[in-house]
């Protein structure tokens, strides 16, 4: 072989090595972010009251270096000891920094943390001990981190000062539409969100009613936890049955009800009869959940007693604390008693309800009790989803002549005021469909809330499209709104505030929208602060 000869092929196999190496060793990435300035006066908690979020990163193992400049005035008798972590199973501490008595000046921390396997939920957050954060104020500036990790990294959330949702320059979401709707409203959580005064003021902002996630329903009255509960009293029933009635806890009830008044906001009331989230205690004998189904009449006395103590309790808080002024004003009286599919039958499997009863006489019973417990002006609904399906809509079209047909009784009638759209939609579901399911509903005598809104991104997520959905749908509702001559939309409520805590990212739910993360609704909270998406704009621009 000739020496030219041999040295092209020594050359190109040390490039095949090259580039097999290559091939292995997947590449490493870095992308750097920033975070605007952040000053905090008395944090609710005294961990993660400032969150960076990683969940782009889920399954990745991540370098993060992170650096800020920090000032610290605390008039407590300790130093503060602040320390950035991540929130994976052994906390890894990023960088830390004890701050004397008194006001410090700005001071740089900075540190690194190394190979950390991230999950679906982690963040960088700042966290105190030993302190009473009740007298403490946190400034942050210059803050920047960067996270190299291998493969393709997705481009870090930028956000803008001027669309924080508390900013002068974003406009209130309640206010554009106050004179179109009687209530806009969001759906929260208690612990993280409602319970805190950032949360508090946005919805004040943004809405004049919330409705709870979880805490009104059965399964968080009871507090059993599938344990079964003791009993405390006895209730006859109108019936004339007269049963053994177990505890219940209102603690949680009454503080949301507090918090509430004090920022004067209302509510609606969800949900009274449902067959998820209720303990299956409740339907058997003895209240033992390895016992068999009690009979109808016992059932029908234990309904009555729920709905007559939930209602009365709600009442005579608002009675004494609240001058007898309603906070809850509307309840969901019965959730989800329609089959999906095309059969458009009751609900027959999985629902306890149903077991006992076979029949829908539990459905319209709840609107019996409910009639006679709820305060007269307190609206009564039937609330479900899918309803642009035609042939799920007509079931839930036959539940609600069941529930008509007895609203003249002279015993027990019923009153049925509104249909609960929950409107868990797509930016492809289609505006005919839900013009249609309107026009049904509201054929028959009622006036439609929209209850859960949120729009899945499906498979691809593009913020101009899905503010063009939210635009389309706002306008539908403005054009669908309840006026003094014909029923329609009187209130609408977004199923979460932001993002990063929809529940269409649960496993449940997202295999119904290609296994992809889904981005619905109308805020993010990047960094422990919630700012407007474009889908916001599009819903303040609908209203014109
Ligand atoms: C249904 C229920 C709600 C809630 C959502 C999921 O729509 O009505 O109470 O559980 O599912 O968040």
């Amino acid at each position: 072989m000739k020496k030219t000869t041999k040295f092209v092929s020594v050359l190109l196999s040390l490039l095949l090595l090259a580039m097999t190496a290559c091939s292995i060793e997947p590449k490493v990435n870095s992308v750097d972010i920033t975070q605007p300035d952040i000053k905090i006066t008395t944090p609710e908690s005294n961990w993660a009251f400032i969150t960076y979020s990683l969940s782009d990163y889920n399954n990745k193992k991540v370098t993060i270096t992170f650096s800020a400049e920090m000032k610290v005035t605390n008039r407590g008798s300790s130093p503060a000891n602040l320390m950035w972590q991540i929130n994976t199973s052994d906390y890894p501490v990023i960088c830390q920094k004890s701050f004397p008595n008194g006001t410090s000046d700005f001071v740089k921390v900075e540190g690194t943390a190394k190979d950390i396997q991230l999950g679906s939920n982690n963040s960088v957050y700042l966290s105190t001990y030993q302190l009473n954060t009740s007298d403490l104020t946190i400034e942050i500036k210059n803050v920047s981190y960067s996270i190299t990790a291998q493969g393709n990294l997705p481009k870090p959330v930028v956000v803008n000062e001027d669309d924080y949702w508390l900013s002068d320059k974003v406009p209130s979401l309640y206010q554009t539409y106050k004179n179109l709707f009687d209530y806009i409203g969001i759906a929260v959580g208690y612990n993280g969100e409602l319970n805190t005064s950032e949360v508090q003021k946005g919805l004040v902002k943004h809405t004049n009613s919330i409705t709870m996630g979880n805490e009104f329903k059965p399964q968080f009255i009871c507090q059993w936890w599938g344990n079964n509960p003791q009993t405390n009293g006895t209730f006859t029933a109108t019936n004339g049955k007269t049963i053994k009635t177990p505890t219940l806890n209102f603690s949680n009830v009454d503080e949301i009800l507090r918090i509430c008044k004090n920022n004067k906001l209302k509510m609606r009331g969800h949900v009274l009869v449902w067959h998820s989230q209720t303990e299956d205690a409740f339907f058997c004998e003895d209240y033992n959940k390895s016992k068999s189904l009690v009979s109808k009449d016992e059932m029908t006395a234990r309904q009555e007693w729920y709905i007559k103590t939930v209602l009365e309790h709600v009442a005579e808080w608002e009675q004494k604390n609240n001058n007898g002024e309603h906070i809850i004003w509307a309840w969901d009286v019965v959730n989800e008693a329609i089959a999906d599919g095309s059969s458009g039958s009751y609900r027959n499997t999985g629902s306890k309800w149903w077991d006992v009863y076979k029949s829908d006489e539990f459905i319209v019973n709840a609107f019996r009790f409910a009639n006679k417990y709820a305060p007269k002006d307190v609206l009564l609904c039937y609330n479900d989803y899918n309803c642009t399906e035609s042939a799920k809509r007509n079931g839930m079209l036959k539940l609600i002549d069941a529930v008509q047909k007895h609203q003249n009784d002279e015993t027990l009638p019923t009153r049925i005021d509104v249909m609960g759209m929950q409107s868990h939609i797509s930016k492809n579901t289609s505006s005919s469909d839900y013009q249609s399911a309107i026009n049904d509903f509201t054929k028959k005598g009622l006036d439609i809330h929209v209850t859960e809104l949120d729009v899945a991104t499906e498979t691809s997520y593009n913020s101009a499209e899905l503010a063009k959905a939210y635009n389309r749908f706002f306008k539908l509702f403005v054009d669908n709104r309840k006026t003094s001559s014909k029923h329609g939309i009187t209130s609408i409520t977004i199923w979460g505030i932001n993002d990063e805590s929809t529940w269409l990212n649960t496993p449940s739910q997202m295999q119904w929208h290609g296994n992809t993360t889904q981005y619905p609704l109308l805020f993010i909270k990047p960094n422990g602060k919630y700012y407007i998406k474009e889908a916001f704009t599009s819903v303040i621009d609908a209203a014109k």
